[in-house]
């Protein structure tokens, strides 16, 4: 997938003095966009009550969604959870760095604006060197949303925020690795996902014999997982998501509505009119890394039809986001 053009923007390559100089306007209190290996983060320090509002007003967040606050290892817990369970030793031991953020209770230093008023903290250590010489050199945690305007897809590249954030610096350190967010696991009572992501359920569970999925859609209003009520991920256009068994329906919807953009799977393509399909990877993680390119794509289309996937492994955050996004489902 080409991009068609290059916005102006503040994004500059993830050197090591550009590196220093973002840690230093962190600790003067602005707002400072990332690369992680799930998605860009736009980032906050955690202690700054003032900086972290800012990310809302920016975002155009609803104040009720609270942000995940990244470390640089386990110690920096300290500041932030009141305690950490045998549990999440255990996950962060096995997972940590990477895509799962886990909720703990928070320590009251943690400022409310950060987790919308609950009594809980989600933290994650991101494996991306960038993110790390960051918070390093920062020397705080890192309150960071997805770096993309409320509703919109997540960026998993530096244009992408760009495009949301003009103005706003830019750690440029090329595509993201996962394309996805992490998976948030609460481990207070019984352990469950909130939310699904990079990290899969199945991986998840091999650790976490008795570990719960997420709730089903219409029923995530729970304030338990905020963020999860809101419209997400959503192109500037209709978005018709096919089950996986519907093909034919959605060349038959394609060949009526000359207009619509087809999204798939590379071995999917050959079914729909060439010129109009984006094709979203040869395997399970490429569609992973591909999709939210693919739903910010600039190409003319009046709708967006998409050919869905079967729920297992890194499909079913594919398919989660893609639930969510939808407006019609076929
Ligand atoms: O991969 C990621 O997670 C990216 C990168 C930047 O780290 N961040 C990200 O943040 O996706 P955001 O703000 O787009 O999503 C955070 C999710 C939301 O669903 C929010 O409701 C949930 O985490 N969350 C945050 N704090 C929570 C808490 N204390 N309890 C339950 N859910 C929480
Ligand atoms: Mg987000």
């Amino acid at each position: 997938m080409k991009r068609k053009f290059t916005t102006l923007s503040r994004a500059v390559p993830a050197t090591p003095r550009a590196v220093a100089a973002a840690a230093r306007a962190l600790r003067a209190g602005q707002i400072v966009a990332f690369p992680t290996e799930t998605v860009y983060g736009l980032g906050a320090n955690a202690f700054d009550e003032a900086a972290v509002a800012r990310i809302f007003v920016a975002k155009g967040r609803p104040a009720d969604n609270p942000l995940i606050v990244h470390v640089d290892g386990p110690a920096m817990l300290h500041g932030l959870v009141r305690r950490v369970s045998r549990e999440a030793l255990e996950l962060m031991d096995r997972f940590w760095p990477g895509p799962l953020t886990l909720v703990f209770p928070k320590r009251p230093s943690v400022p409310d604006a950060v987790t919308a008023g609950l009594r809980t903290v989600a933290v994650r250590m991101p494996d991306h060197p960038v993110a790390l010489a960051l918070i390093r050199a920062a020397g705080v945690p890192i309150a960071a949303p997805s770096a993309n305007r409320s509703g919109r897809p997540s960026p998993t590249d530096a244009a992408h925020v760009a495009e949301d954030f003009p103005g706003v610096l830019v750690l440029d350190g090329g595509r993201t690795a996962h394309g996805l967010e992490s998976t948030v696991v609460a481990l207070d009572g019984t352990p469950r996902v909130l939310r699904l992501g990079a990290l899969t359920l199945e991986e998840l569970r091999r650790a976490v014999p008795g570990l719960r999925g997420p709730r089903r859609h219409g029923q995530d209003r729970s304030p338990e997982s905020p963020g999860l009520k809101y419209r997400h991920y959503a192109p500037t256009r209709p978005l018709v998501l096919f089950r996986p068994s519907r093909a034919r329906e959605l060349a038959e919807w394609a060949a009526r509505e000359k207009g619509a953009l087809v999204l798939c799977a590379d071995a999917s393509a050959a079914h729909f009119p060439p010129r109009r399909t984006i094709r979203l990877g040869g395997d399970a993680a490429a569609v992973a890394r591909n999709l939210y390119e693919a739903l910010r794509t600039r190409k003319r289309g009046t709708a967006l039809l998409v050919l869905g996937f079967r729920k297992v492994g890194i499909l079913r955050t594919v398919m989660d986001r893609l639930e969510r996004a939808a407006t019609t489902v076929v």
